[in-house]
């Protein structure tokens, strides 16, 4: 039978759902389609290629779909993905995670089902590969590569933490709703009188705090790249307050931040499949200690605090500008990429430029916030001098 098309693009998403995720996908598939190739979305990220049935047609596959311009035209309207998300690691799959009719032969403890998965994607045809995710998702996207599977991809996380690119899709919104969110908080600070601790996600890098308190959001704002020491941090937030006409202060806790002496505070102890524990629950003890101590700065008169944690609301609703822009041009880049022959190559934003590196990267090191550049140690406040020439947002570059 001939194809009418000249080869097959699948695009996925793995890892934790953010806005912007959608304009990718749709500017891959109508770029792609376009230039005449036919484009499968698979499901449920690495999980869905786990699961295809090699014993049925793609129209009749659970994880797996056709993309044309007519079902992705509108999904940029909304956050989230389209095609769904999940945290799998093909090479890593517990004993129950693993499909039931491959139970017999993957029975380990811990199952490497990456034959499966090459076996699944020479089944649809898949001659190129759009992983979109961060490092996780993104690692195994190298594996692929490594194995043979031409594969290019876009880096995602509202952590902005994919090393090889000064932006990762998601960060945008990210920063604009823990602005926004944080000055409507300040009524319930302000009315009352109080030192508000906010808690922001953000893993293991600090941008999510501390790019919104360069925007202005809060006073303070303590990272995970530097313990802070909660008696220093508990006397700048009384004097804020003080100096403040409306007698509050407000402090962006990252959910990585530690203080001195002590190590990250989890929310439980069951890893995910790439190591990863869930964070969570910094801000609380924050609150607890500034309340405890504020008296000592405040002539023996404690200060209330509230405690709020922004959690997933910074990865809700839809993508702003930035997060519909640069996905709608990283999908593009993508497609040039396999259009020109590349492979093992991820798009990024360097400099403010469009680009794009060895996939090698991701591996390579973990990106964090220059601290000696970027952050006051002492006034937990981010650093920056002079503007001229920096990129867009001046501190996320690697
Ligand atoms: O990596 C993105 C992220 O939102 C982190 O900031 C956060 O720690 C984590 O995901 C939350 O994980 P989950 O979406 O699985 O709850």
């Amino acid at each position: 039978m001939t194809k009418n098309y000249k080869g097959t693009i699948a695009i996925l998403t793995g890892g934790g759902d953010v806005p912007g995720l959608n304009p990718a996908i749709r500017a891959a598939t109508i770029r792609a389609n376009k230039e005449g190739y036919r484009v499968l979305g698979l499901r449920n990220g690495w999980e869905g290629i786990m699961k295809i049935d090699r014993s049925k047609p793609i129209e009749k596959q659970n994880y797996c779909q056709i993309l044309s311009e007519n079902n992705v035209k509108k999904i940029v309207r909304s956050g989230g993905t389209f095609l769904h998300t999940s945290r799998t690691k093909p090479s890593k799959v517990a004993k129950g995670k693993v499909p039931e009719e491959l139970r017999e032969k993957y029975s380990a403890d811990s199952n490497d089902l990456t034959d499966e998965i090459l076996k699944n994607l020479e089944y649809l045809g898949v001659e190129f590969l759009i992983p979109i995710g961060g490092d996780d998702t993104l690692s195994y996207g190298l594996r692929l590569h490594d194995e043979g599977v031409r594969c290019i991809g876009i880096p995602k996380t509202m952590d902005n933490d994919v090393p090889g690119t000064d932006y990762c899709i998601g960060f945008s919104t990210c920063v604009t709703r823990t602005i926004e969110y944080t000055h409507q908080l300040r009524t319930c600070a302000g009315s009352h009188e109080r030192i508000m601790v906010i808690e922001v996600m953000g893993r293991y890098a600090g941008y999510t705090a501390l790019v919104p308190a360069m925007a202005g959001a809060s006073d303070r704002c303590v990272i995970p790249e530097f313990k802070f020491d909660i008696e220093r941090l508990t006397e700048l937030l009384v004097k804020d307050r003080k100096d403040n006409e409306s007698n509050y202060s407000v402090v962006l806790v990252s959910e990585g931040a530690m203080f001195k002496g002590s190590e990250m505070t989890f929310a439980n102890q069951t890893p995910d499949d790439y190591g990863h524990k869930k964070l969570g629950g910094i801000g609380d003890m924050v609150s607890f200690e500034i309340l405890s101590r504020s008296s000592k700065y405040n002539k023996g008169v404690p200060i209330n605090t509230i405690n709020q944690r922004m959690s997933y609301m910074t990865r809700s609703g839809q993508p702003d500008a930035i997060d519909s822009i640069v996905p709608m041009a990283f999908g593009n880049l993508a497609i040039d990429l396999i259009l020109g022959g590349e492979s093992g190559r991820m798009v990024c934003l360097k400099d403010g430029r469009y680009d794009h590196v060895p996939f090698e990267l991701i591996t390579q090191y973990d990106k964090k916030i220059d601290i000696s550049r970027f952050y006051d140690s002492d006034r937990y406040r981010p650093h920056y001098l002079n503007c001229l020439g920096m990129p867009l947002y001046i501190m996320t570059g690697d």
